[in-house]
């Protein structure tokens, strides 16, 4: 969802060269509604995986400013070859992107020739490149509705998307036993004991939950459409299963509602330390030394540049068109 930048943030100093080295570079600043208040409310665009892609793709700029963590960087790179794609901080990586090596995946697959890999975006472009198609959890269910019926399907790296996903399709998949380190933390009792403290308050998750969290939710999605559905929904309190940063964002949407985070058990576990790891110090530095850039090889560029396409063409078709 493009936002216009927050009065506050865009007056301070640093925001003032952010926007105006902006202008200079002619740079696109996007930023996943995990990311800080402040680099949200200075962004042209924030939003889920799933639209962060769709906008890398249409952008004119010739600078992609992306605040988020590293495989959604480089997925914007792998859509623009030719432009320079910078993340603030390197080492912005994610759990799941870490459970699968592409050299593990390769040898999986090997033992299957029918195996159709689908890969959650939150994977490396390595692993992107030994893949049929990409998905995020915005479309997971409409990538698999469309995947060949004569194939085996095999999901990485999420096994709690996947069997979501398998939940709401109804097809079978050989899962790749990675998990988001954050939405595990959620457990059943925590979110039960909450439920109780707010009877009337709906509760919303993402898919990344485990089964045991999410058959207690009202509703199962992807950030943005966590969005929507809170808009629509009459409730005036909704408790959110999803990391942190996303209530600055619905908080700004949906004003007057109460939004209640989710409690985990032991610790205050609900901020991803990978997506924390930007800062509005570091888009201004990444901005003004054009550094870190993402570089890819040319041969995986181009090999993972497909099944990217193909997502996005999935995505585009209307919903009752499975094939
Ligand atoms: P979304 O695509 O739903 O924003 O999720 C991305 C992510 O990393 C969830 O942990
Ligand atoms: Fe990865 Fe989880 Fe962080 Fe999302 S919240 S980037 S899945 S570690």
């Amino acid at each position: 969802m493009t936002l216009p930048s927050d009065g506050t943030v865009a007056s301070s100093s640093l925001g003032r060269e952010i926007l105006a080295l902006k202008k200079r570079l002619n740079a696109v600043i996007l930023a996943h509604n995990y990311q800080v208040p402040e680099i949200q409310d200075v962004a042209d665009f924030v939003g889920d995986s799933l639209g962060l892609s769709q906008q890398a793709a249409m952008t004119s700029a010739d600078v992609i400013v992306f605040c988020g963590v590293h495989f959604m960087a480089e997925t914007a790179k792998i859509l623009n070859p030719g432009k320079v794609v910078v993340l603030p901080d390197a080492d912005a990586g994610c759990s799941l992107e870490e459970s699968c090596p592409a050299p593990r995946l390769k040898v999986l697959q090997d033992t299957n020739p029918n195996f159709y890999t689908i890969a959650y975006i939150n994977c490396s472009a390595e692993v992107k490149a030994l893949s049929d198609v990409i998905c995020t959890s915005g479309n997971a269910a409409k990538i698999v509705r469309h995947a060949p019926m004569d194939r085996d399907l095999l999901f990485v790296p999420d096994e709690n998307l996947g069997a979501w996903v398998t939940e709401q399709t109804g097809r079978p998949m050989t899962l790749w036993k990675g998990n988001c380190y954050v939405h595990v933390e959620w457990t059943h009792a925590a979110i039960t004991r909450i439920r109780r403290e707010h009877p009337g308050a709906p509760l919303v998750a993402h898919p990344e939950c485990t089964k045991a969290v999410r058959m207690l939710a009202d509703e199962v999605c992807s950030t943005e459409k966590m969005v929507t559905w809170c808009r629509k929904c009459p409730a005036d309190a909704i408790i959110i299963a999803t990391e942190a940063g996303m209530l600055h964002r619905l908080k700004k949407e949906c004003p007057g509602k109460l939004f209640i985070p989710a409690p985990t058990d032991h610790c205050r576990c609900n901020e991803c330390r990978y997506m924390k790891m930007n800062t509005l110090e570091k888009v201004l530095a990444c901005m003004q030394d054009l550094r870190p850039q993402i570089q890819l090889p040319r041969h995986v560029l181009e090999r993972a540049r497909l099944p990217i396409e193909r997502m996005l063409h999935v995505s585009s078709l209307p919903e009752d068109n499975a094939g």
